[in-house]
């Protein structure tokens, strides 16, 4: 399973290779993004100005040797520039699936898609998204430095300016000083911290982690948790978000997807308004507190324990 991941990954730094190859033209899916929501009343510019996802009646079904499996149904879902998004649900209630529908890695059966604007293909070959999986799928033989180098070095970009990519990005995750080093000389959460930094390097609007700290122990988990939505306040990215944390989901989000299984469908969607400048001491406050309640009934409502 997480084999499978890391050779993900590598199709990713193959799809930045990609950005030549012919496609639909941005030009015609924007005209068609601009039919897609009258009901909003704002003109399309406007609306895709500030939403940088909108999926309506999405659905996605494995056709597989025992029959139709059907992981995705009637998503509807909006995201707005900005916003970090964590996906809770439990296991293979589809979560995966959506984000890599998004990454244009699996190809929805039914309804719409929109990344950026255009379609999920177009968003791929724009270079519109760093993708973070649970492993952090680093080349041994690399040092971190040429880790995160690799999609530049793929997309064409000089040496001078890798070098400056490298060091802003490394910086950003705290790394600062371990570029000679290699992947099994630091610690998960260092090793996790570089795949950070290599999805960034290239400077991509939306950042499409699923369960990056899963594997992570609490503590070390924790810290990532800080340093993350320390980030996101510096970067302004986008953030969508696998969990099967409450906590986790709670203290990073700043809306809250509870999805349900058999078919994966979305239960609830929360609202989080806390301060953004919270530390982990927010974890006891009534209002986190509340948000993660309606969160543990949303799954608790949405699950069906017939099996
Ligand atoms: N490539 C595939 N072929 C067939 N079934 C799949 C495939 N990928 C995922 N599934 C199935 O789709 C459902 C959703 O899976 P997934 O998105 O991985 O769930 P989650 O990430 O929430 O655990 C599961 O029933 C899973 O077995
Ligand atoms: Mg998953």
């Amino acid at each position: 399973m997480l084999q499978s991941t890391a050779i993900n990954t590598n199709g990713n730094a193959t799809g930045v290779a990609e950005g030549t190859k012919q496609g639909t033209t941005g030009q015609a899916e924007k005209m068609d993004t601009n039919g897609m929501s009258p009901e909003t009343g704002t003109s399309s510019q406007e609306q895709s100005a500030n939403s940088v996802i909108n999926i309506k009646g999405l659905s996605l079904t494995f056709e597989t040797n025992d029959g139709p499996v059907h992981a995705l149904s009637d998503i509807d879902l909006t995201i707005n520039q900005g916003d970090f998004v964590s996906f809770i649900g439990p296991s293979g209630c589809g979560k995966t699936t959506l984000l890599r529908a998004v990454a244009d890695l699996e190809q929805p059966t039914g309804g719409e898609l929109w990344v950026n604007g255009v379609s999920a293909q177009q968003a791929r070959l724009n270079r519109d998204y760093g993708y973070v999986f649970q492993a952090p799928a680093l080349y041994p033989w690399r040092t971190i430095a040429g880790n995160i180098s690799l999609p530049l070095e793929v997309m064409g970009i000089p040496k001078s300016e890798r070098q400056d990519r490298i060091a802003r990005n490394m910086e950003l995750v705290n790394l600062s000083g371990f570029d000679k080093k290699y992947p099994w000389q630091l610690s998960g959460g260092m090793q996790q911290r570089a795949s950070i930094a290599r999805a960034l390097s290239f400077d991509p609007e939306l950042l499409l982690m699923d369960e990056p700290f899963g594997a992570l122990d609490e503590i070390v988990r924790d810290h990532l948790n800080e340093q993350l939505l320390r980030l996101w306040d510096k970067t302004d990215k986008t953030v969508l978000f696998v969990t099967h944390s409450i906590p986790e989901a709670v203290f990073l989000s700043s809306k809250i997807v509870v999805m349900s299984p058999r078919p994966g469908r979305i239960y609830d969607v929360i609202d989080c308004n806390l301060p953004r400048d919270r530390g982990l001491d927010i974890r006891e406050a009534p209002e986190f507190l509340e948000i993660a309640h309606r969160v543990r009934e949303g799954l608790k409502e949405g699950h069906s324990y017939d099996d």
